[in-house]
């Protein structure tokens, strides 16, 4: 397995493409690549990541919450339905010393298939796995989500490294100097 480098916004396009569904999921290449995206999101300290961000152009995302004992490896992942409104705050590995509030689904449906090919349906999903399911589905159809922020406040910046203050891919909750940021209502440059 090998840590593949990452794509930051503003430097790179692929961010913006839509990543094209796999369909020889058992070849080499595709197993090689979704387990050097598993070290990368390991690596970089996210609760998700997507091939884009590694560079590849593959439909597969990676989602591995805190407490989950293994990753979810998300092969063709679609979602169908998405149902209710809520404030969460995020931060992207692509867009690190970022964090925003932005507006994501309070329940979502959707499917992948995991890498032997077996289906995964996700029936009304909440909280984390919700957020993080719509945060890596955008990316791998060339969305972030800088491009759900309302109000140029509701993006602000917070210590590079601080991943244990919920940033990273995901970020459950605001931490203390993204409070601080925010309250001192530092905008974007
Ligand atoms: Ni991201």
């Amino acid at each position: 397995m090998a840590v593949l480098p990452m794509h930051y916004i503003d430097k790179d396009p692929i961010l913006r493409k839509k990543a094209r569904k796999v369909k020889d999921l058992q070849s080499p290449e595709i197993q090689r690549l979704i387990d050097d995206m598993i070290e990368s999101m390991y690596h970089y300290r996210g609760v998700g990541i997507a091939a884009n961000q590694v560079g590849s152009l593959h439909r597969i995302a990676i989602i591995q919450r805190p407490d989950d004992p293994e990753p979810l490896v998300l092969l063709n992942l679609e979602l169908t339905r998405k149902e209710g409104e809520r404030e969460v705050v995020e931060g992207c590995l692509s867009m690190p010393g970022w964090q925003g509030q932005i507006l994501r689904a309070e329940r979502v449906w959707g499917q992948a298939l995991d890498r032997h090919g077996k289906r995964i349906r996700f029936k009304g999903e909440t909280d984390l796995l919700a957020q993080a399911l719509e945060h890596e589905c955008d990316h791998l159809d060339g969305k972030l989500y800088i491009d759900y922020i309302r109000d140029k406040a509701d993006l602000y910046e917070v210590e590079v490294g601080q991943e244990e203050d919920g940033e990273g891919e995901v970020a459950p909750e605001p931490g203390p100097r993204a409070v601080e940021a925010a309250s001192k209502q530092e905008t974007l440059r």
